[in-house]
């Protein structure tokens, strides 16, 4: 006799059942799930929108429903929780985090202001809440150039991201004060990567991020944010891109143009943290509707305030 017998396994279900419970579940919470260009095939497969920084905050200010999944790291979450807060936000992969964005405080933030107060402070979306909160406006690697040429200042406070402040001073009369913060991932790059693979490729346009270094930089055709190197190479004339950014865009271009051969700068272009969301974690984080991201007043509304400015432009 079995009596009230059952049996548990710890074993995941397959693959496509997953798929299959976490659709019924996102509808069951009233959820969007969004997901930056970096994130894991299966993850961008599920997600209602895959897209660049700028395009994701734009989702997840407009965002409807009640819960936004963010499958990304945690300051993209953070900026989704300040723009709609009255959803719940969830990081499915709670400790996923962007190291660029850590090496700047708040602290430093006032201490910079201290030390050039008729600075504007322009802060990439790779920052915490607490050093939005501190800066006058926001800016993506999309719109960075513009960012800069929209504020009155001569003088401006560049944070965290040295590459990307070299680059917007390639573009403006302004004086780019940048903090030497740097992106591990496109940092590594170097002249001897580009030279290896255009010799390898010779046909192909070079298409970088603009975190990467300079000597990087002046070697490229074209310098884009994610999802503008998406529109180049599946919009442009030529058959072949050397792609000079995080390797997981190369399965989105895959995706979207599979008649265009795309190429990856360098293999070892890896972000460890963007590739920690599995499809067992958004599931799990959907059911029991954590790990939820909250920013707390005043730091949301200041750091708002720095993100609409930067939407308005
Ligand atoms: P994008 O805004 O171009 O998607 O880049 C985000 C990022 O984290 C780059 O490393
Ligand atoms: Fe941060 Fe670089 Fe990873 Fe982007 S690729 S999230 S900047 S560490």
């Amino acid at each position: 006799m079995q009596g009230n017998h059952k049996v548990v396994t710890a074993l995941p279900p397959d693959t496509a059942d997953l798929r299959e419970r976490i659709l019924d579940l996102k509808e069951t919470r009233d959820a969007i799930i969004l997901a930056h260009n970096y994130q894991p095939g299966e993850i961008q497969d599920l997600a209602d929108f895959v897209g660049d920084s700028l395009e994701l905050s734009r989702s997840a200010a407009r965002a409807e429903g009640r819960v936004i999944v963010f499958c990304g790291v945690d300051f993209m979450a953070e900026t989704a929780a300040i723009l709609s807060p009255h959803k719940t936000v969830l990081l499915p992969a709670g400790d996923a985090c962007c190291p660029m964005a850590a090496m700047i405080t708040a602290e430093d933030v006032r201490m910079l202001r201290g030390r050039h107060p008729d600075a504007a402070v322009v802060a990439y979306v790779n920052t915490s809440a607490v050093v939005k909160a501190e800066s006058d406006i926001c800016c993506t690697s999309a719109n960075a150039v513009r960012v800069v040429n929209s504020v009155s200042e001569d003088q401006v406070l560049f944070l965290p991201d040295r590459n990307l402040g070299l680059y917007v001073a390639r573009f403006t009369e302004k004086e780019i004060l940048s903090w030497d913060g740097y992106c591990y991932v496109h940092d590594q790059y170097t002249r001897e990567d580009v030279i290896a693979a255009q010799q390898q490729h010779p046909e192909a346009e070079l298409l970088v991020h603009p975190e990467c270094r300079p000597e990087v930089i002046d070697l490229a055709d074209h310098v884009y944010s994610t999802s503008g190197m998406i529109r180049q190479a599946c919009g442009g004339k030529n058959k072949e891109y050397i792609i000079g950014t995080e390797v997981g865009l190369l399965y989105r271009l895959r995706k979207l143009c599979p008649e265009k051969q795309c190429y990856s700068l360098s293999a070892r272009a890896v972000c460890a943290n963007m590739k920690k969301t599995t499809l067992d974690m958004l599931y799990r984080s959907l059911q029991s509707l954590s790990p939820r991201v909250t920013v707390g007043e005043p730091t949301a509304s200041r750091a708002r305030a720095a993100i609409e400015r930067m939407l308005a432009i």
